[in-house]
């Protein structure tokens, strides 16, 4: 089983890159030893800022193609997102909109687990909802959702790993999950 995970953010030192790897790294620790896992980073697939004359002067760029590809050669999904002003953060919502141009259903019928996590109390509570509410919509499976919120007490960046066992209880469960591609 292949696992693609990434954040849904372009900061280099991002938070939910740092959550969605740990995540991929538990996976493969607790749930599937065989499995192959690949960390994506989103600074690698960026994008000119879409608009419907970029795409018809110049089409649609190759990073949204090899994006779009990432997601098809995996078997599921592990994306974390941030949240800027309570949504996508504008370089993932930017990606999305390139990749529904090839096909609306960008996650391609793949197991998706949903995280967020933010230094405050929401956790990216927001992103999460509108995550959740559109993932139907672009195709995905979800198998799980969790929002981690005031990163910095439940996350131990070093090691890159949750502290708060009962986080990582629900974490587990959720990869669990995504092992068995269902919610059950
Ligand atoms: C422009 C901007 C808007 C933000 N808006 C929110 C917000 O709506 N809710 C929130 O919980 N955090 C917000 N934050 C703080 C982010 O949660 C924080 O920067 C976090 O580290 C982002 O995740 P990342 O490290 O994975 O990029 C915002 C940060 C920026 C720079």
């Amino acid at each position: 089983m292949r696992i693609l995970a990434f954040g849904a953010s372009n900061s280099r030192n991002s938070l939910n890159k740092s959550l969605a790897y740990h995540a991929a790294d538990l996976f493969k620790a607790e749930v599937l030893p065989t499995a192959e896992i690949e960390l994506l980073d989103l600074n690698d697939y960026e994008m000119p800022i879409y608009s419907i004359d970029r795409e018809t002067e110049n089409g649609i760029p190759d990073k949204a193609h090899a994006f779009y590809a990432a997601i098809g050669n995996a078997d599921g999904l592990i994306i974390s997102f941030a949240e800027h002003n309570g949504s996508y953060t504008a370089a993932f919502k930017n990606s999305l909109d390139w990749m529904t141009r090839i096909d609306r259903r960008i996650y391609q019928a793949k197991p998706l687990l949903l995280l967020s996590t933010s230094p405050g109390q929401g956790g990216g509570a927001n992103v999460m909802k509108t995550a959740l509410t559109g993932a139907a919509h672009f195709g995905a499976e979800v198998v799980g959702s969790l929002s981690v919120k005031s990163f910095h007490q439940s996350f131990d960046l070093e090691n890159r790993t949750l502290v708060d066992p009962d986080l990582k209880n629900d974490l587990l469960a959720a990869l669990k999950a995504l092992g068995n591609g269902s919610s059950g």
